[in-house]
Formats: structure tokens, sequence, C-alpha cells
């Protein structure tokens, strides 16, 4: 059975991702494209993978040079995120879309301001349907903004974080004292503490309560 590529498309936008710029070398010019079919793959070793439509114009640099680097867009780099992915803007993507940049630790091009930079080597090149899938082992990491608003991509639009003072944590959090509230026997708070807009994201399938 085969689903239409429009039904397709429509189902996998209800995906949330980040956004990242995958950059790479072609000869000693940095270039990049935009980026959201990526994840992470293995801990140990460290692995991650980006899928690339065959046609990109960035895949003979990748092919070429054995290494591209990923970095993830802050939500105030939404420019660069339409520069590279080709926008009618000047300066354009051939101009590397006069982005900040300097040499990562493997001398890949990295872009100023990006919350983080992960450099890797092309471990596994694989043709899957229309795309090419790089697998890539980690080289190396760097977290310039390991607080900076990430760039969110939903619906073939974008979307930024709203960002609220305070939020309920209904699981157990990790690294926090048994006695938070001062109270051994009652270390959480409950539903009911949450002041409004604090609620957590499953309060709509809690007993007793109707989704909005
Ligand atoms: C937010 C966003 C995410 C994208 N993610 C990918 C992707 O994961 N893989 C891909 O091949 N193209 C992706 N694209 C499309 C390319 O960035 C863009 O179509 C491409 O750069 C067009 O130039 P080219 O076809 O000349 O290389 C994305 C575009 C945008 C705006």
């Amino acid at each position: 059975m085969t689903v239409p590529a429009v039904d397709f498309r429509t189902a996998i936008g209800q995906f949330a991702t980040g956004v990242t710029i995958v950059t790479t070398l072609d000869g000693d010019r940095p270039v990049g494209i935009t980026v959201n079919a990526f994840a992470s793959v293995s801990l140990e070793p460290a692995l991650v993978m980006i899928a690339l439509d065959h046609r990109r114009y960035i895949v003979p640099a990748i092919e070429a040079v054995g290494r591209y680097a990923v970095n993830v867009l802050t939500e105030d780099q939404q420019w660069l995120s339409d520069c590279f992915a080709g926008a009618n803007v000047t300066p354009d993507r051939a101009a590397f879309c006069g982005a900040s940049w300097h040499p990562g630790q493997t001398g890949l091009p990295l872009l100023g301001g990006a919350i983080a930079s992960i450099e890797c080597r092309v471990a596994e090149r694989i043709p899957l349907g229309d795309h090419l899938l790089f697998v890539g082992a980690v080289e190396a990491v760097t977290v310039q903004e390991p607080d900076g608003p990430p760039l969110l991509y939903h619906r073939r639009r974008y979307l930024r974080i709203e960002r609220a003072s305070t939020a309920l944590v209904t699981g157990k959090p990790e690294g926090r004292p048994d006695t938070a509230n001062g109270d051994p026997a009652r270390p959480y708070p409950e539903p009911s503490d949450a002041s409004p807009g604090t609620e957590p994201a499953d309060a709509g399938s809690r007993p007793g309560r109707t989704p909005d």
C-alpha cells in the first residue's frame, strides 16, 4: 500500500523538530544547508544522522570531504534557516549568507551564535529512496549557548518556545532533593499546587478533567 505524498508530508509535519545548518567545506570555502532531518543514533559510540535529498547542492561537498558539522540554531537565527534553504536574499547562500563562522576542532566551519555544533566524520552513506542518510561519527562537540532558546519547525512553519516563569514537573526530577518542599512526606508538589498556566502537558488527560 502506498501513501499519497501529500498525506505523508502532513503526517510527518506534525512532528516538531529543531532547525540546523549542516556545514562543510567546498575546497577552502564554507558551505551550508538547512536541515531538520537530524537525529542522534547512538551514545557509545557517539553517532548522529542527517537525511539529505540526493539532489541537494551540498551532497558532493560532503562526499568529497567526508565530514560535516551540524549547527543547532537559536530562535534569533531564523534568517539563517531561510538563507541556507536557498531564499532569494543578499548575501545569499553562495556567500555563506554573510554568517559569522570559525573553524571547529576538526577544521569544519561552525556558525557563530549557534546553540551547539557537532562535528562528524561520515561513517556510513546509505541511499534510501530519494534521500541519502549520512551517519556521522561525532568527533567534536561545542555548546556555545547552553541556555539559548532553539528555533523550532512544525507543520512547515517556524515556532518559538513560549517561556513560562514556572513549570510544574510531575515526575521525579533528577538531581532534586527528596525534601524539596520541606515536607519529607510530600516531597513533590501535587497538581493542585500549580499556579494557572503551569499545568503539565498531560493535564487534559487526568480523570475528572475535560481537555480544553
Ligand atoms: C526548516 C527546513 C528544514 C529542511 N530540512 C531538510 C532536510 O532535512 N533535508 C533536505 O534534504 N532538505 C531540507 N530542507 C530543504 C533544503 O534546505 C532546501 O530545499 C535546499 O537547500 C534547496 O536547495 P538545493 O535543492 O539547491 O540544495 C529544509 C528546509 C527548511 C526550510
